[in-house]
């Protein structure tokens, strides 16, 4: 899997399918040298000399530029003047640092990440992880750049971890990872973009001369850029195509992009976003970076996107509910916003437990002085003119219906009218001398503090403790500004933002494992802190705000290029919808959020008879298949963002069972017939449609298709494929 040739000095990081090769250059500078297809013939020695004669070894000679050469890792001030994978200050003065290549350490499985979240490898999987050690000899710097190969997953992680044994230093910048790609190709560059309600769309954009790419200054991984980029072929698709991903497990500010120099190279970089960043480190401190996962693909988007979702589902997100059903819950919000007492809850409990859902959650307005979002967050005890008999009392009623308990918080937040804003102003997130911004009429708690960490974690526990809570939604709804602490001096200012990350994870650390029964969701209104760090955590996550059918279609499309379906929360809701006023058939509704984490969001009382038999039909439905749509390979076949059609197919792993999905956004009167090509199927198989007697080999699904007309407004399909026994 990790093999080093003494005699050539390269590294090389086999997958099943890819090869990731670095070379030490004359036994000092650790150089990239491939990321691609798994190689079969060794690389040559001496493959990257016109590179290094025309760039570092011309800098001695002429005063040149290195800009030219693949470093693996490169810091500032070396005549590499691109984006630096780390940047230093001396206590000389001096910014400059130089780093050469020590040694390394091959060991089997991976490691943990010191209060990080990470991915993680279990008992017999082939795991191995590289450790390079690399020196900056003049100011005793050691940098570990850490790779570990997932073998069967095609994937491979990194983290740097940087450690000074010198004077005191200030750490300005630290990369997860760059990775150097030379003579390269005219590439595109993918990201995922948006705002509130629209999260996640697909952008697509050349890569040109310079630097370009996508950042968060806000605090939060966010709805307007999520933490991944794809390098991709001009002409890479969902089938064809090289294409590289780079997904940071973080929750915090990033920086991803590539920057491309005169020379046709390129630099692809992701990790912590340098504003408003600086690490002091002493004498013997570390500091280590988030990890960022990367997956290569030649077989197009679809191939990277089905790696990540494997990864993540079963090697990223952890505990009891990693692997069982979830559950199908209905959450008040939608059907009552703040407007609600223990008895309209149980009334809708009740209709939603005669169609089968199983857990009734309880969202905002059910403490203190909530009745709006002007006040209460913080005050976390029950408002009892709403709830007279407390969250005991709710959740018991709840429990005899035969349904599980769950409940709504936003434990980073208060409003500058609680009780805990009054006795702990300094607990908010503030710089001195600046009015601290309200956004949604709250401040943000200052999560860099260890009092204020654990004062949240014995609150959370105690409600945890005291009622039958079997399901958080873990909300979080502005993101961070005046960005500073009064617990810290002014020299650790610069650690804040990253020190309230930390803070946020060894929170939902100590409470995931304290309470492991308890199935958490994050929320970050909507979807916008939807990255793969609160994955660690916490196994869903609330896509998004807009629950609008048509509209999801896109959101769910454009998350699924880097996060599983099993990891989106996705609701019926009611029509009009409240976010666009569209109407849309319940099947639609259904047939819509099914693939993802089941549930309703909305006053089943208010339903037809008919509608209710849907729904019912639709739980019973998605008990049948959700191990498909959530353990099964998804294929994007029709893309919402290139047409009124949305098209997705899961393929349990045994084959056996296919679900296609298509949904339209908008009819086309007398349209044209399409073909929709199927894919991942058995070519020799045939596959019978589900409860009639009709069948397809599984050669003509893929090549000649499923006939669609989209000739009808709310057309929605949701055909199941069962492979006949031979
Ligand atoms: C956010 C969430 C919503 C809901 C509200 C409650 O916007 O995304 O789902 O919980 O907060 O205030």
């Amino acid at each position: 899997m990790i093999k080093f040739d003494k005699e050539s000095g390269i590294f090389y990081l086999n997958t099943k399918s890819t090869t990731y090769a670095m070379g030490v250059w004359n036994g000092e500078k650790l150089l990239h040298r491939y990321w691609g297809k798994r190689l079969v013939n060794p690389l040559n020695k001496t493959d990257l000399g016109d590179y290094v004669a025309r760039g570092f070894e011309a800098v001695d000679l002429q005063g040149g530029n290195s800009d030219i050469v693949p470093f693996e890792y490169s810091t500032f001030g070396n005549a590499d003047m691109r984006i630096p994978s780390a940047e230093f200050r001396f206590s000389d003065g001096s910014r400059v640092s130089n780093l050469t290549y020590k040694g390394y350490e091959i060991t089997d499985g991976k490691p943990a990440l010191e209060g990080l979240p990470a991915t993680y490898c279990e008992e017999g999987d082939k795991v191995e992880t590289l450790t390079i050690h690399l020196e900056d000899t003049y100011q005793n710097v050691d940098v570990f750049l850490s790779y570990s190969v997932f073998e069967d997953f095609d994937a491979i992680t990194r983290s740097t971890k940087i450690v000074n044994r010198g004077e005191r230093l200030l750490l300005d910048s630290a990369m997860s990872a760059t990775v150097d790609f030379y003579g390269s190709p005219d590439r595109e560059l993918l990201h995922l973009d948006g705002a509130w309600m629209r999260e996640r769309s697909i952008v697509r954009q050349p890569i040109v001369a310079g630097n370009q790419g996508i950042n968060s200054r806000y605090g939060c991984s966010n709805m307007f850029h999520n933490p991944f980029i794809a390098l991709c072929d001009k002409n890479a698709d969902e089938t064809t195509g090289d294409v590289y991903g780079f997904n940071l497990v973080y929750s915090g500010n990033f920086t991803a992009g590539a920057e491309k120099n005169p020379f046709n190279g390129l630099r692809a970089y992701i990790g912590i976003n340098s504003t408003n960043f600086q690490f002091v480190l002493e004498n013997g401190g570390s500091f280590r970076t988030p990890e960022a996962v990367m997956v290569y693909s030649s077989k197009g988007l679809g191939e990277m996107s089905r790696i990540y979702h494997k990864l993540y589902r079963t090697r990223l997100c952890r505990g009891k509910f990693r692997d069982t059903e979830r559950f199908v819950l209905i959450n008040n919000w939608e059907a009552t916003y703040f407007d609600f007492n223990e008895d309209k809850i149980v009334a809708i409990a009740e209709k939603a437990s005669k169609v089968g859902i199983d857990t009734m959650v309880l969202d905002d307005g059910w403490f203190s002085s909530r009745i709006d979002d002007t006040n209460g967050l913080g005050d976390w005890y029950e408002n009892r003119d709403r709830l007279p008999n407390g969250l005991e009392g709710l959740a018991k009623r709840i429990n005899a219906l035969g349904m599980r308990f769950g409940l709504w918080f936003e434990p980073e937040m208060v409003n500058p009218g609680t009780e805990l804003y009054k006795n702990h102003p300094d607990w908010i997130l503030h710089t001195k001398g600046r009015k601290p911004s309200q956004a949604r009429n709250q401040l943000t708690l200052d999560y860099s503090r260890d009092d204020v960490c654990d004062y949240i974690i014995d609150t959370l526990s105690g409600i945890l403790s005291r009622a039958n809570i079997e399901y958080i939604k873990w909300d979080m709804n502005r993101c961070m500004s005046e960005p500073g602490s009064a617990f810290w001096d002014g020299e650790h200012q610069g650690e804040v933002m990253h020190r309230y990350i930390l803070g946020l994870y060894r929170v939902l650390e100590t409470l995931t494992q304290r309470f492991p029964n308890v199935l958490f969701e994050s929320c970050s209104s909507g979807g916008s802190r939807f990255d793969a760090g609160m994955l660690y955590y916490m196994p869903q996550t609330w896509t998004s705000d807009d629950s609008d059918a048509v509209e999801r279609l896109k959101i769910q499309y454009g998350t699924s290029v880097v996060y599983p379906f099993s990891s989106m929360g996705a609701h019926v809701s009611a029509v009009p919808n409240h976010q666009v006023g569209r109407i849309t058939s319940f099947d639609m509704r259904c047939n819509v959020a099914m693939a993802g984490q089941f549930g309703f969001e909305l006053d089943l009382n208010k339903c037809t008879e008919e509608e209710l038999k849907t729904a019912e039909r639709a739980v019973k439905t998605y008990r049948e298949l959700g191990e498909v749509f959530h353990k099964g390979d998804c294929y994007r076949l029709k893309s919402p963002f290139e047409s009124d059609i949305c098209a997705i197919e899961f393929v349990s792993e045994d084959k056996n069972t296919v679900i296609l999905t298509v949904n339209c956004s908008k009819a086309m009167p007398n349209s044209p017939d399409e073909y929709i090509l199927l894919d991942g199927l058995d070519e020799t198989a045939v596959y019978t449609l589900d409860g009639t007697d009709k069948s397809f080999g599984g050669d003509y699904l893929m090549n000649i298709g499923w006939h669609f007309v989209n000739d009808r407004e709310n057309q929605s399909e949701l055909i199941l494929f069962k492979k006949q026994k031979l």
